[in-house]
């Protein structure tokens, strides 16, 4: 790990859910530090516990269990107003549903204006600047109610980056986006990591994960070590052709994963995974 403070660190922090069917351990002993500047993906699974690990570093819940560090205090027994200041100051946060952090009577441009004032910083990103970047100077006079959902996500991230405190936490903050989209805003997260903004996302957009250098992966609340996103995604592209009976024909380097000349075929949120067939299969 490296040996510069972290801006924010969880240990051993677990976060049981107490519901009326029993309880659920949403995480189960999470140790992971962010360092400054970076910009750290969390992968894995719906129900893996991304939304609730991101929602304790952002100060926005409560860890059951375990001790919660930012900017160098320990802020797990924090009261609420010193807890209220941080999300204020030093917090930005975008949540899984983005409409949920706006102003809705107030337009994109005075959304990111009123925010700029709330957080009372003059560097970073100006409000028209982070509009721009994120492809949405055309909607700059629109509330959020008249934004699709992608642009709705996107005025999320602007709020979150102009005039970016130290640490930006999103949730999913690509998942209703088109390509084009999703790497605005991967370009945007990268230029305030570059401003030295600690960016933390949660994902499970293999083409954000390919692209950043930090992911880990949570899995049953569990997170397993660490690898950049470039090992695990080794994606190599090629484009085929399908026939009218619903032929394909594989490129070389995809025909040799496939020895045996049958494949499993799983259709999975709108992609198709082929995989060696199981054995006996
Ligand atoms: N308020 C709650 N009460 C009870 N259980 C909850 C609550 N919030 C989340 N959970 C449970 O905790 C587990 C982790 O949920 P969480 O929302 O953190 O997952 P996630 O990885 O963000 O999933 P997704 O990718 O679908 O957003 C799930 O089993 C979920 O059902
Ligand atoms: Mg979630």
């Amino acid at each position: 790990m490296t040996s510069e403070p972290s801006t924010a660190g969880l240990h051993n922090v677990v976060r049981i859910y107490r519901a009326a069917s029993g309880e659920v351990h949403a995480l189960r002993g999470v140790d992971v530090d962010f360092p400054p500047g970076g910009i750290t993906a969390i992968a894995g699974p719906s129900g893996g516990g991304k939304s609730t690990l991101l929602s304790i570093l952002a100060l926005r819940d409560r860890a059951s269990a375990g001790t919660v560090t930012l900017f160098g205090t320990d802020v797990t027994q924090a009261r609420e107003p010193a807890l209220k200041a941080l999300r204020r100051n030093s917090i930005a946060w975008v949540p899984q549903r983005p409409a949920h952090g706006l102003f809705p009577h107030l337009t994109a441009t005075e959304n990111l204006q009123q925010i700029s004032r709330i957080r009372g910083r003059s560097s970073g990103l100006e409000p028209a600047a982070t509009l721009d970047l994120l492809g949405l100077s055309h909607r700059a006079d629109a509330r959020p109610g008249r934004l699709s959902g992608g642009e709705q996500q996107r005025l999320a991230v602007a709020a979150a980056l102009t005039r970016a405190p130290a640490l930006v936490v999103a949730d999913e903050p690509t998942a209703e986006l088109d390509d084009e989209n999703a790497e605005r805003v991967l370009a945007a997260f990268a230029k305030v990591a570059g401003q030295g903004t600690t960016c933390v996302l949660s994902s499970h957009d293999p083409r954000a994960l390919r692209q950043l250098p930090r992911v880990l992966h949570l899995r049953h609340g569990v997170l397993s070590a660490e690898r950049s996103g470039a090992e695990v995604h080794q994606v190599r592209e090629a484009d085929a052709v399908i026939d009218s009976a619903g032929r394909l024909q594989l490129p070389p380097e995809a025909l040799k994963l496939f020895p045996g000349r049958r494949t499993r075929v799983q259709v999975i949120d709108g992609q198709v995974v082929l995989s060696a067939p199981q054995e006996n299969s």
